[in-house]
């Protein structure tokens, strides 16, 4: 894109970020603690499901010395429900050096966040422009969708990130990054883009030429089966092995066979992981069945670092509560 253009695309982009952005929590501060969370957390996970984790995560490791000083299985049950708990456990790690190594004092630079475990390229630059204002373009899924699209072709690699760097904003970066992942996400959808709501449709290649058509579902369907075995305020509960390459370390119900006969789950919920569907029958099975497994009482639950389904299934039956929304009393139910 010539100058001139790039210009135009850049104020016309920001101007619109401002007045459409989505009011998100990460958002309300430049603090590099908080954006650093956030931007762990938004890896692979939808932005829905990250709010609904986030402010627990700071309510309980409020700063980089607090997270750092707590025990990884901690840390670990905080982030049941947001999946790919490898980036807690790095997080964590990246705290210990941060609160040791650093004394507490965030790099700067994307080249210094990179030196951190759990920070690769999108994720240096996006916090260190957002955090620090260093001029440094972020590349993510989205942002690349809108690169490619705006500029007419499908570069990769060195070219990718040199086109995105010949774009980005120099002197608002951390706006211009976040406008772009804005774009990407709301109006420059992967299929059907909202072209005509596009603040920059006039710099576009394509103009919605290069939209996918309808998405055949890849995913895979899977029955599952566990058993819901309760004794007084009492429920039993697996622990994964150390060494499983998923959720090492991590507790569960104990998963069966699926019951033979005309014998009917005590519920079913739907649970997806990455490529693969799970319908998950939960059954309700006395106390003689020789199943291995501990019995943990319920106020040890919160503390415990479940799997996300374990959670789904344990508040499905009633034995943990539903996450309170924000502002909302834990002491009035809501539908
Ligand atoms: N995805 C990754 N980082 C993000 C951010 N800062 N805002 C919205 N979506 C994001």
């Amino acid at each position: 894109m010539l100058q001139a253009r790039c210009q135009e695309f850049r104020s016309r982009l920001l101007a619109w970020y401002q007045a459409n952005a989505r009011d998100l929590p990460w958002r309300k501060s430049h603090d590099p603690y908080r954006v650093w969370v956030s931007e762990i957390m938004l890896q692979q996970t939808r932005v829905a499901a990250v709010i609904e984790h986030y402010h627990e995560f700071l309510r309980l490791f409020p700063t980089v010395e607090k997270l750092a000083a707590r025990r990884e299985s901690s840390v670990l049950a905080a982030w049941s429900g947001l999946g790919y708990y490898r980036r807690a456990r790095l997080l964590h790690a990246a705290a210990k050096l941060i609160a040791r190594s650093l004394r507490g004092k965030f790099p700067p630079t994307a080249e210094g966040w990179r030196q951190l475990p759990g920070i690769g390229r999108y994720t240096a630059a996006a916090i260190a422009s957002i955090a620090f204002g260093e001029p440094a373009a972020a590349v993510d899924g989205n942002v690349e969708r809108v690169l490619e699209r705006v500029n007419g072709n499908s570069p990769s690699g060195g070219e990718l990130w040199q086109a995105a760097e010949d774009l980005l904003d120099r002197a608002r970066p951390g706006d211009f990054n976040q406008a772009m992942m804005e774009l990407g996400a709301t109006v420059c959808t992967p299929r059907a883009p909202r072209c005509r709501m596009c603040p920059v449709i006039e710099m576009c290649a394509t103009r919605g030429e290069l939209a996918g058509g309808a998405q055949t579902s890849r995913q895979k369907k899977r029955e599952i089966h566990y058993a819901l075995r309760c004794r007084g305020s009492q429920v039993c509960l697996v622990v994964r092995p150390r060494h499983a390459a998923l959720m090492p370390g991590m507790w569960e119900l104990p998963q069966i066979e699926a019951p033979g006969g005309h014998a009917k789950p005590a519920f079913t919920v739907k649970h997806s992981i990455t490529t693969t569907d799970y319908t998950v029958r939960v059954w309700n099975l006395g106390l003689p069945a020789r199943i291995p497994g501990r019995w943990i009482s319920r106020p040890r639950l919160a503390r415990l670092p479940l799997t996300g389904l374990a959670r789904k299934i344990l508040r499905r039956a009633g034995i943990m509560q539903r996450a309170v929304p924000r502002g909302q009393s834990p002491g009035r139910p809501h539908a």
